[in-house]
């Protein structure tokens, strides 16, 4: 199968089925504490806050998705289009399409309707063992002048991915010699599973300075991929991983604890504002949102901004009413 089939496919699952970890996220292990005296008016309260040199509205942005298929351009389109209106950063899904079809230059219109916002470049890391060159990060950087540069790692999305690219030897080397030739800072990126402490240090070591945790409790690749290709893996074998990876509040509270000073997004399960409050305190730069806004950018660019919207109003409600957080 084609990577531009697999990837339309992966859209229409997580469209359709029930793709949803079942592992909660760990926010439930911790309550904002609530704080009766306030002292500022909700009113003029500014939830804005900056990410990569550029002022943001809030600390929220939306997480990569889709790029190089028809639905995903036009989920793009909305996506696009709803973080200029609602001032958030947007990261583009994998951009490897773009690149292997020699269709970068598409994306130009991309930053054209996105001049003041951060938008963010995207690519499994794993690639660098299968051909991917450093010019070429360059290039998909370049395509769409991006803040910053997204490497996924997807080790086990892979191993159910039907034909996967497992070859993940020797990737912090080459993940280091990404980062000393980038222009831009790197934000390495999981995409449902988390970060444990250890390799949270690993990355701090070689120059990262970002990390978007994608923890557990969200959206859970393993489901999608065993949902695309039912007849290779039994029910039986699959199902004790349908809970795998570290939560998102867990690996996000540790790694914070262990390194103050790494840049932390948090997402994965990420569902209203007042987790996106918790995450902020438990050390969170801001958090991202991807399946919660797939359906609406489906239909419209409107229907997306309401998503956000809500989350904003939760953020800012939450903010306002507490003090700190505390674990249950
Ligand atoms: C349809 C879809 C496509 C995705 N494609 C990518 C991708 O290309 N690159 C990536 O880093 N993450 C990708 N992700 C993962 C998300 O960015 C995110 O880490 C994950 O879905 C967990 O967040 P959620 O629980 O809010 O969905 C994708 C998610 C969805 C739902």
């Amino acid at each position: 199968m084609s990577i531009h089939s697999r990837k339309n496919s992966h859209i229409q699952i997580c469209l359709k089925e029930s793709v949803q970890s079942e592992t909660m996220n760990g926010f439930e292990k911790y309550r904002l504490i609530h704080e009766a005296l306030p002292e500022k008016d909700f009113h003029k309260f500014d939830i804005s806050t900056s990410f990569l040199g550029k002022k943001i509205s809030a600390p929220l942005m939306i997480s990569s998705m889709t790029g190089g298929t028809e639905s995903g351009e036009t989920i793009n389109r909305h996506l696009v289009e709803a973080a200029v209106k609602e001032q958030i950063p947007f990261a583009i899904g994998s951009m490897r399409i773009y690149l292997e079809q020699n269709r970068l230059s598409e994306l130009r219109k991309l930053r054209d309707h996105a001049v003041a916002i951060p938008i963010l470049a995207n690519i499994g890391a794993v690639q660098l063992n299968y051909g991917l060159k450093i010019d070429q990060i360059k290039q998909i950087v370049d395509s769409v002048e991006a803040d910053a540069l997204i490497l996924h790692l997807n080790a086990i999305q892979e191993v159910f991915q039907h034909a996967g690219d497992l070859n993940f030897s020797d990737l912090l080397r080459k993940i280091e010699e990404v980062r000393s030739q980038s222009d831009v800072p790197v934000i390495i990126k999981e995409v449902g599973f988390g970060f444990s402490v250890e390799t949270a240090g690993k990355l701090r070591e070689i120059g990262i300075e970002w990390l978007d945790i994608a923890g557990a409790g969200g959206t859970s690749w393993i489901k999608v991929e065993v949902a695309r290709d039912r007849s290779e893996f039994t029910h039986k074998m699959v199902a004790p991983f349908y809970s795998w990876g570290i939560p998102t509040a867990i690996s996000l509270a540790r790694i914070h604890q262990a390194y103050p000073d790494m840049n932390l997004i948090a997402s994965g399960g990420i569902r209203n504002g007042v987790e996106v409050c918790k995450a902020e305190y438990l050390g969170a730069k801001l958090s991202g949102i991807a399946i919660p806004l797939l359906k609406p950018a489906l239909e419209s660019a409107e229907a997306a901004c309401k998503v956000i919207d809500q989350f904003k109003f939760q953020y800012r409600t939450a903010k306002f009413c507490s003090s700190g957080i505390e674990s249950i």
